[in-house]
């Protein structure tokens, strides 16, 4: 079968041949229709995140899929279910963050990640897995269901972020998105249902088709080179909440200075290293005294998928049109990981219901 693969030196990534996999006792067999490209798989491609299995030089690459489970193998999952694999496995047998359902919540050593780190994805015709992986979705949603994935990073962020502020009567009126790549988009159509007034940041030029995504969500653009994070409440208002999906690192700690008394930062952006000054005391006494949090999150877990398969069948029809610029053929992958202008999120496809 056809994969798609990267040698983890930097050269991009290749279509390669692999023997289908056989599902062993427990697992089924999937036959994938289309995989999600996001900033993570530029990450792995350029060899700043991740890495192939121990012992191997090569990685499949791949974790936002969706597929239709082509042999149950004795399982309880029905053959023809449209399902969404979870990211993370336990890398010796089993450990006590997936045993209770929280793999997300695993330190580094206790899990791979599925075509990022440890283990192979999902850029191939066929893979296995267990079915607790596995997350069915109606077959309407099977063309947007690699988008589940992404949308569960923001389930579980929201989540936690929200999680952060439950020990005090808190309705959150305002939200800023830090970031117009295609995790920042989903998450600020996701917003647009849990907030009053939503703002997206990004450094582009008009005419720019994420700008007009962000407009016809209803959303106000929000120029970084114009109005630097620090700035935005005086331009615009005090944020009751802040996603940062940039991975630009000064913007986790400049948050805290767009935030309102009471507000919470996720961060879900992944920078590499940076050394830069800044105000420690100033961020300090911002926190203390105006009760702001700041939340790290990553992964998600199987819960997660679930509360996006339902946010995905909320979201518009036109929303995801425009979201998706482009989803591939196979033999035309390396398209898919062209982040050239007007490409917003991308997606190879594999196969069709
Ligand atoms: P992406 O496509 O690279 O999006 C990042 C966006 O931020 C880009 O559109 C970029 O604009 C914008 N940006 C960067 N620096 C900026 C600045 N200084 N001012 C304004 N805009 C700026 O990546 P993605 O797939 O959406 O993911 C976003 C981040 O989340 C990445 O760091 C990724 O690694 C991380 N991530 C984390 C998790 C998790 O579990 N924590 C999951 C998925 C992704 P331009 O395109 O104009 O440069
Ligand atoms: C994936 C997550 C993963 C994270 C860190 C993201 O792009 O969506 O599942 O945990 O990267 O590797
Ligand atoms: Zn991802």
């Amino acid at each position: 079968m056809r994969t798609i693969t990267t040698r983890g030196d930097g050269s991009g990534p290749e279509l390669d041949e692999r023997p289908r996999p056989v599902p062993a006792d427990g697992q089924v067999l999937v036959r994938t229709l289309r995989v999600g490209v996001d900033g993570t798989d530029h990450e792995v491609v350029a060899c700043e995140h991740g890495g192939p299995p121990a012992g191997e030089d090569r990685l499949v690459l791949g974790h936002e899929a969706v597929g239709v489970v082509a042999d149950a193998n004795g399982t309880a999952l029905a053959e023809g279910t449209v399902v969404a694999p979870t990211v993370r496995r336990p890398p010796n047998g089993t450990n006590e963050y997936f045993e209770r359902g929280e793999p997300d919540m695993a330190p580094e050593g206790s899990y791979v990640e599925r075509g990022i780190v440890g283990a192979h994805g999902f850029m191939s015709e066929y893979f296995v897995s267990a079915p607790e992986y596995l997350v069915s979705l109606p077959r309407e949603l099977a063309e947007w269901g690699f988008l589940v994935e992404p949308i569960s990073i923001s389930e579980k962020a929201l989540g936690h972020a929200v999680a952060a502020r439950s020990a005090f009567e808190w309705n959150p009126e305002s939200a800023l998105v830090l970031g117009n790549g295609s995790l920042g988009l989903l998450t600020l159509a996701m917003l647009g249902s849990r907030a009053e007034r939503t703002y997206c940041l990004g450094r582009r030029d008009r005419p720019d088709p994420t700008i007009d995504l962000i407009e016809g969500l209803g959303a106000t653009y929000v120029d970084s080179r114009e109005t630097p994070v620090p700035e935005i409440p005086d331009a615009h208002e005090p944020m009751d909440l802040v996603y940062e999906a940039t991975g630009y690192a000064r913007h986790a700690l400049e948050t805290v200075e767009a935030l309102a008394p009471n507000g919470v930062g996720a961060l879900v952006g992944v920078p590499g290293d940076w050394t830069f000054e800044v105000d420690g005391g100033a961020l300090h006494r911002e926190l203390v005294l105006h009760n702001k949090a700041l939340v790290g999150t990553v992964n998600s877990n199987a819960e997660h998928f679930e509360a996006a398969v339902e946010t995905l069948s909320a979201l518009p029809e036109r929303f995801l049109d425009a979201l998706v610029t482009d989803v591939v053929d196979l033999e035309e992958y390396e398209r898919a990981f062209d982040d050239g202008d007007g490409t917003i999120k991308t997606a190879v496809e594999f196969d069709t219901l």
